[in-house]
């Protein structure tokens, strides 16, 4: 009987180490993964592998590799910036949906996910918004009602077309704000008091009842003191317990994950502890702005291969640890690089005081750098069929 059940369960190991071994084969030639994009290798875990865009480099005839490496590289998409406020309502009660409606049929057409991003944001509102609030045209009341009516609007016509949605983004505050004790900041929480995040996630989830709803905010990516008052990851944390104790339908955490090299930023081990954290709060998980940048030193700016090397290996570094860590946890769903060229990114327009660049995963010129071929290799050697258990070593005996 035991003998039975012994080769019964050796037959299935057996049978399941062989089927992860059998790769996909194309007419004759071996399949070779290095060939597949981020996105295609990312799809064999499940886990979508994604940009965001920039509309108008999509859109530039003199700049035709964006385009292609957008369609080709990755299984989703995010808008940059079409889908804020700002761009889809510049007018009251008149809304522009052509550049967010082109990237969702972007996606559509290269069978990518979308990203919804973003409802709820302090930054790039519409300049009528915040006026009418500053000069007390729009009431309090008004505001509220213009929130709902914009989370509506906008859920409803992209509903059954959007993955996962960033419902409320950078809610909190950072130990550098006035006061440095942790709190909610910005526009919606100094007019509306934080009872808007909420309503935010109930009113997106009234729109859709199938897209997953994230909060969004950056330096989460790890747990520091675990005081709420100065540690942000552990402020995020109590928040999102808290709304899913109040049954408010939050789904998911998005973690940014910008980070630079000239930080210590974090290994793979702390950063695997928060989302398995996050996830036993029933929530999914996912890095939603990845990039990492460094200093543009007088060295790098003259092209010092000793000042540039070690950056361009510490930012990889920095992009494998959180794409370790997503691989690691079951409920990380997604990965998605802020930018995926230094010829468009938004982080020299940002940094420039000192100058800071080099962010993302290929150069201006497009060639993929250590940083783009470190995670392609945490993508193609994350389990079977290329990391298999230890093959066993006898001692040999003498001959
Ligand atoms: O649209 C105008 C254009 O008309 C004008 O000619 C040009 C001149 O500067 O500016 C354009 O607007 C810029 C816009 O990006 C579109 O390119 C703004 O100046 C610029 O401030 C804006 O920056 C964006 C930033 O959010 C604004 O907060 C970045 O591209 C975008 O990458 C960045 O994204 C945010 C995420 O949404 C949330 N998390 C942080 C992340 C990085 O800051």
């Amino acid at each position: 009987m035991k003998l039975r059940r012994w080769t019964a369960v050796a037959a299935v190991a057996l049978a399941t180490v062989t089927a992860l071994n059998t790769l996909p084969a194309t007419a004759g030639r071996p399949y070779d993964p290095t060939a597949q994009s981020l996105g295609t290798l990312g799809l064999r875990h499940g886990l979508h592998v994604g940009t965001a865009v920039d509309m108008a480099a999509l859109n530039d005839p003199a700049d035709p590799r964006y385009r292609e490496l957008a369609a080709s590289e990755f299984a989703s998409v995010t808008a940059e910036n079409v889908m804020k406020w700002e761009s889809l309502e510049p007018t009251r009660g008149s809304y522009d949906w052509a550049a967010a409606d082109e990237l969702v049929a972007f996606a559509k057409r290269n069978r990518q996910s979308v990203r919804g991003h973003v409802l709820v944001w302090h930054n790039q509102l519409p300049g009528w918004l915040t006026s009418g609030v500053e000069d007390g045209s729009i009431s309090t009341q008004e505001l509220r009602e213009l929130l709902r009516n914009h989370i509506t609007t906008v859920v409803s016509r992209y509903r059954g077309k959007i993955w996962q949605w960033d419902v409320v983004n950078e809610a909190v505050s950072d130990p550098w704000d006035t006061p440095s004790t942790l709190h909610y900041k910005g526009f919606w929480a100094e007019h509306l008091g934080p009872g808007y995040i909420a309503d935010a996630f109930r009113w997106a989830r009234a729109a859709d009842p199938r897209a997953l709803l994230f909060y969004n905010d950056y330096n989460i990516e790890a747990f520091g003191s675990g005081d709420p008052a100065d540690d942000k990851t552990q402020f995020v944390y109590d928040m999102a317990k808290r709304l899913r104790a109040e049954g408010v339908p939050i789904d998911g955490v998005g973690s940014q994950g910008h980070l630079g090299t000239q930080y210590g930023n974090y290994d793979t081990l702390q950063v695997a502890a928060a989302l398995k954290r996050f996830a036993a709060l029933g929530l999914a998980t996912a890095f939603t702005e990845v990039d990492v940048r460094s200093r543009l030193t007088d060295g790098v700016q003259a092209g010092d291969s000793e000042e540039i090397n070690p950056r361009l290996q510490a930012s990889a570094a920095n992009f494998s640890v959180l794409m370790k860590a997503c691989l690691a946890v079951r409920s990380c769903l997604s990965y998605t690089v802020w930018g995926f060229t230094d010829r468009h990114s938004w982080v020299p327009g940002w940094f420039d005081d000192p100058p800071e660049g080099l962010a993302t995963l290929y150069d201006e010129d497009y060639q993929p750098k250590r940083a783009f071929y470190e995670i392609k290799s945490d993508l193609i050697f994350a389990g079977p069929p290329y990391v298999l258990p230890r093959a066993i070593h006898k001692p040999r005996r003498a001959g």
